[in-house]
């Protein structure tokens, strides 16, 4: 799913080539905003709790970006990532824990860990980024993991999910996003009205070459906004805020996300639930 980003972001971007093709940097070209989503995390704990967040879980963390953006944002800051599979955390470790001095390695801790495992470090963020768990096709298994969320968190502690939804997303639909080097496809292959279930592919295309299928590949079910926000509130949390992303005249996103009650109706859109201990 492309968040909403904007046009000038996607550009800005998309310098480096590579001979080799590498997945995970196209992936994060196409899809992560690291420096923009620890923006957002610190300022929706100060807005939430009147006081700054200093630790944050990263779960589902795979190259873990955004626990590298935690640390260099602040000296106090220190982040654990999460993540079952050895294979995004090693590409993590050779490209991005390098970019950060020695004293910010220090502040990381990666664990190559079950999010659903007992005993995992607490924080006073717990984050699940775009969108891991709609991998939970139950919502007992929904529930479960949301609860270990909860387990995860410090007093005065913060859960925070993206999701997203549209109209779009109830039939099959291709994407293609436009890089300076590449193309970007986010494919909805279908849809499945009576399980809410649906599978997207992540294709590539480097300019000149053929398209790349299947880069990555997504089975989720799709949980709307209210659904998340009654889970989490069967889990244990206290109270579920829900931020929305503005818009620019063109129709994209602007990147902004604020506190709502209501939202709108758009073809594609990306929300974040954060949920209160
Ligand atoms: C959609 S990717 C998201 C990666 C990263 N958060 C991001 O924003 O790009 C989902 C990640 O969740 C991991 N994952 C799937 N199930 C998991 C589980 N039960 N526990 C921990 N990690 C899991 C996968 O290995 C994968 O790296």
């Amino acid at each position: 799913m492309s968040k909403k980003k904007n046009k000038a972001k996607i550009k800005n971007k998309a310098k480096k080539s590579l001979k080799e093709f590498d997945k995970y940097y196209y992936y994060e070209k196409s899809v992560q905003s690291a420096e923009n989503d620890v923006q957002f995390l610190k300022k929706t704990y100060k807005e939430i709790k009147g006081k700054e967040a200093k630790s944050l879980r990263e779960d589902f963390c795979g190259t873990f970006k955004i626990s590298c953006e935690w640390v260099k944002m602040d000296k106090k800051h220190t982040a654990v990532g999460v993540d079952l599979d050895p294979e995004p955390i090693e590409y993590g470790k050779k490209n991005y824990y390098p970019e950060l001095n020695e004293e910010q390695q220090s502040r990381v801790e990666i664990l190559t860990e079950n999010v659903m495992a007992t005993g995992l470090p607490k924080a006073d963020i717990v984050d699940a980024q775009n969108f891991s768990y709609f991998l939970f096709k139950k919502r007992e298994d929904l529930r479960a993991y949301f609860k270990n969320a909860l387990k995860g968190l410090n007093k005065d502690g913060l859960f925070i999910v993206d999701c997203f939804g549209g109209s779009q997303c109830y039939e099959p639909n291709e994407e293609e996003t436009e890089h300076d080097e590449f193309s970007y496809f986010w494919d909805q292959d279908k849809h499945d009205p009576v399980t809410n279930e649906a599978l997207f592919y992540i294709h590539f295309k480097r300019k000149g070459e053929k398209k790349r299928e299947q880069v990555f590949t997504y089975d989720w079910r799709l949980w709307s906004i209210p659904e998340i926000r009654e889970i989490m509130e069967e889990a244990g949390f206290k109270k579920t805020h829900v931020y929305w992303e503005g818009t620019e005249k063109d129709g994209t996103g602007d990147g902004v996300f604020s506190k709502v009650t209501n939202g709108e109706e758009c073809e594609g859109w990306v929300a974040y639930v954060a949920a209160e201990k």
